[in-house]
């Protein structure tokens, strides 16, 4: 019975929102830049509106300057190298971390077998942080397609109905290339006409739907679009999600891209009726050193603001929000590094995967809740390259090292200082570095073979994190110490750490 009243109600709202997109027309994005033109100027210079861009008259798309995409490269290189932009009717993304093109027939060029001379389809450009991944051979064997199944979520009014390509006949059309002002306001023909408050919608929850659901799903509950329409995670969560589907789909270690809905519903923030404007400015961007967050994770959360052990060099997002999930490429050596940051937040500290054992799911179940792993939290960093100074660790020390994380009590258990002494052997001033949990006043002594005391600085107040001091090779009278060996011991609180070095001239 339940199931049958879900299913009237949604028919009922299918209906109401088709009434509803045939009372007003689309007027595109442009049409409201006269009057809005502080939110035209910070959106023009977001991801949305690049989302897909047609190409008319075989002229190059123009992405926001600090988007370095590469773009120059592109036509030379795309499938078998032959392109020119009059063969492209549109571009898919192109702005934040891949490009993918699509031919006058409507299909993915380079898709369904390899038409390049190394045998490799070179169908998707990849470029996030403003890097050359080069080219990947995006469904080898498929012929995709673009159509209404894709551009729902890219694109402004989309429909099953018509076509936005003449050459096939049944693709489906959209209003306005990209995500414009309408896919978040819904039609603004009235509005411009006379605008008022009444005749725009603040938040539009038919950006596009599910017509197989009629809503968005969360376990066994389909919510529906609201009437008053104020429900911001629905919005922007029938775009950045998967498949409705209650688990969040993973493949080969990483979390799916565009699934910040999917994730962002199973976390504490939901719960506590969060949405994505608590931290996010609809209108500005995020990446490309945006500034469309609008709230410090620290603003709620004073007390691990004031008790991180851990230095400087880690922001609150670097561990709760690291890149478990992948859009284009798999990056650093650590093999847990892809490209989009995971919003599930939540660690959970132990050596346990955070998939499923097939790797399709992020596992959630009375064993552990959906939950990022100090593997992506922490080793990321810290196994990224065995060359970058970062204290190299097993996944079992980043364990025990990331219990506790934010408890005062932690300080206690600093284990050992991390003492590097080099050149060794040295022929000039030496570099002693330590690490530090958090602030205290270190002392370094340096003692001769005899075991008599040379050098010495006494309380010298240390920051959290790596620290690094230079000797000279000066004695306390002055003098420059002769060749030979020496001992350098540092110590903090009750730590102490000796090595020796070799000096040489
Ligand atoms: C001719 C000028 C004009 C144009 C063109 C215009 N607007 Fe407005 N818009 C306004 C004014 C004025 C208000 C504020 C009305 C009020 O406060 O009563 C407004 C309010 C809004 C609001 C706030 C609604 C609310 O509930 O608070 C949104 C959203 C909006 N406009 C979006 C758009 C979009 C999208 C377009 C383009 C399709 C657009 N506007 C075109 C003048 C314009
Ligand atoms: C990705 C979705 C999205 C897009 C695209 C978008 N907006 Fe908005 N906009 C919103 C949301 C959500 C709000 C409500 C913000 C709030 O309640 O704090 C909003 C608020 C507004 C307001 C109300 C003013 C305010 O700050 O309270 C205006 C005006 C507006 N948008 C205009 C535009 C115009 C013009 C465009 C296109 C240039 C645009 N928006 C594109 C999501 C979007
Ligand atoms: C359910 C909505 C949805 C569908 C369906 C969808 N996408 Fe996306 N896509 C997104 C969102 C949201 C993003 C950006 C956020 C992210 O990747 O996490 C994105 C990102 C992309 C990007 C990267 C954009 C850039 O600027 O780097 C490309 C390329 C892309 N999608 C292609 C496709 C293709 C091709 C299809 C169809 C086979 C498709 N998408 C279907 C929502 C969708
Ligand atoms: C109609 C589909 C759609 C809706 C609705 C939508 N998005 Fe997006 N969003 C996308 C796509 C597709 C991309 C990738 C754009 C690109 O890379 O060119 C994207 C990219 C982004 C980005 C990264 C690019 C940037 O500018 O930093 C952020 C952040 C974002 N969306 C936030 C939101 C928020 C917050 C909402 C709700 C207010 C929302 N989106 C609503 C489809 C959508
Ligand atoms: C508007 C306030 C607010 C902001 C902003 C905010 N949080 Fe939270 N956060 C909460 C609330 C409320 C909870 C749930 C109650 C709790 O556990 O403290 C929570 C819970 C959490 C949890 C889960 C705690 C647990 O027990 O597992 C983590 C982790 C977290 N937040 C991290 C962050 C990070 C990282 C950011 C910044 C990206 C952030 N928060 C931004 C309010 C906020
Ligand atoms: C070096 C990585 C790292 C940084 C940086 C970091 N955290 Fe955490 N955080 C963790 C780990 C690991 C846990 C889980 C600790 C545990 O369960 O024993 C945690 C737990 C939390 C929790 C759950 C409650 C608690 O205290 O255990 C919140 C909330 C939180 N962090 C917020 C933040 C905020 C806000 C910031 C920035 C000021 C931040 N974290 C910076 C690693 C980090
Ligand atoms: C607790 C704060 C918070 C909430 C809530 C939140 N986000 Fe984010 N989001 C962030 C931060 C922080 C970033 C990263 C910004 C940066 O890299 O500087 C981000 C980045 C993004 C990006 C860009 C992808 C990337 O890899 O950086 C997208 C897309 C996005 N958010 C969408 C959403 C959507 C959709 C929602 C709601 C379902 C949402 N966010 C809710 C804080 C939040
Ligand atoms: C953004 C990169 C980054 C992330 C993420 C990160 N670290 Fe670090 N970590 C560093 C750097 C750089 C140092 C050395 C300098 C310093 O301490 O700031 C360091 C030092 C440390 C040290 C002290 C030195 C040592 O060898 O023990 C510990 C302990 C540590 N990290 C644990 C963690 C844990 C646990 C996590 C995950 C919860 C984590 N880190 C996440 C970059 C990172």
């Amino acid at each position: 019975m339940k199931k049958l009243l879900l299913l009237l109600i949604s028919i009922m709202f299918i209906a109401g929102s088709i009434n509803y997109l045939q009372a007003q027309a689309f007027v595109g994005s442009d049409a409201c830049k006269v009057c809005h033109s502080e939110k035209y100027g910070l959106w023009v210079d977001s991801g949305h509106p690049y989302k897909f861009t047609v190409i008319n008259d075989g002229q190059p798309p123009v992405y926001p300057p600090e988007a370095i995409n590469f773009q120059g490269q592109w036509m030379d290189s795309l499938g078998d190298g032959t392109q020119t932009w009059t063969d492209i009717a549109g571009v898919i993304g192109g702005y934040g971390w891949k490009a993918r093109f699509v031919g006058q027939d409507g299909h993915l060029v380079g898709t369904a077998g390899a038409i390049s001379s190394d045998g490799v389809g070179h169908n998707q450009f990849n470029f996030y942080g403003g890097v050359d991944y080069g080219w990947v051979d995006y469904h080898p064997t498929d012929e995709k397609i673009y159509n209404y199944g894709c551009f729902k979520c890219h694109t402004t009014g989309g429909d099953t109905l018509g076509t936005w390509l003449p050459a096939n006949p049944t693709l489906g059309s959209f209003t306005e290339e990209g995500i414009g002002c309408e896919s978040c306001h819904g039609p603004g023909g009235d509005h411009i006409g006379g605008p008022t408050k009444e005749n725009i919608d603040r938040v539009y929850e038919f950006a596009h739907q599910d017509n197989a659901i009629g809503g968005l799903q969360i376990g066994d509950d389909i919510i529906l679009p609201d009437p008053d329409q104020n429900r911001v995670n629905f919005l922007c969560g029938t775009c950045h999600n998967r498949d409705y589907k209650n688990p969040i789909n993973s493949s080969s270690g990483f979390i799916k891209h565009h699934e910040q809905w999917d994730e962002f519903t199973h976390t504490d923030h939901f719960e506590h009726d969060m949405d994505c404007l608590t931290c996010h400015d609809p209108h500005t961007r995020t990446i490309w050193d945006g500034d469309g967050i609008t709230k410090e994770c620290g603003s709620c959360h004073s007390e691990q603001v004031a008790v991180t052990n851990h230095g400087a060099s880690a922001t609150c997002i670097d561990c709760h929000m690291p890149y478990a999930a992948k859009s284009g490429t798999q990056r650093g050596q650590s093999g847990y590094v892809g490209d989009v940051r995971s919003h599930l937040f939540t660690i959970t500290v132990d050596t346990a995967s955070m998939f499923t054992e097939d790797g399709a799911w992020v596992k959630d179940d009375e064993t552990r809740e959906a939950s990022l792993s100090p593997a992506y939290s922490c080793l990321g960093c810290h196994n990224n390259d065995p060359d970058d100074n970062i204290p190299d660790k097993t996944l079992e020390q980043a364990v025990a090292d990331a219990e506790d994380m934010h408890e005062p009590t932690f300080i206690a258990q600093q284990k050992d200082l991390v003492l590097g002494v080099y050149p060794n052997p040295s022929t000039g001033a030496v570099k002693i570095s330590f690490t530090l949990s958090f602030s205290q006043n270190v002392s370094v002594e340096v003692f001769n073979s005899s075991g008599q005391l040379v050098y010495n600085a006494n309380d010298v107040s240390s920051a959290p994190g790596m620290q690094l001091i230079v000797w000279d090779r000066t004695s306390n009278t002055g003098a420059d110490v002769l060749p030979g060996y020496y001992l350098v011991k540092v110590s903090a609180g009750n730590l102490t750490s000796v090595q020796k070095v070799i000096l040489m001239n």
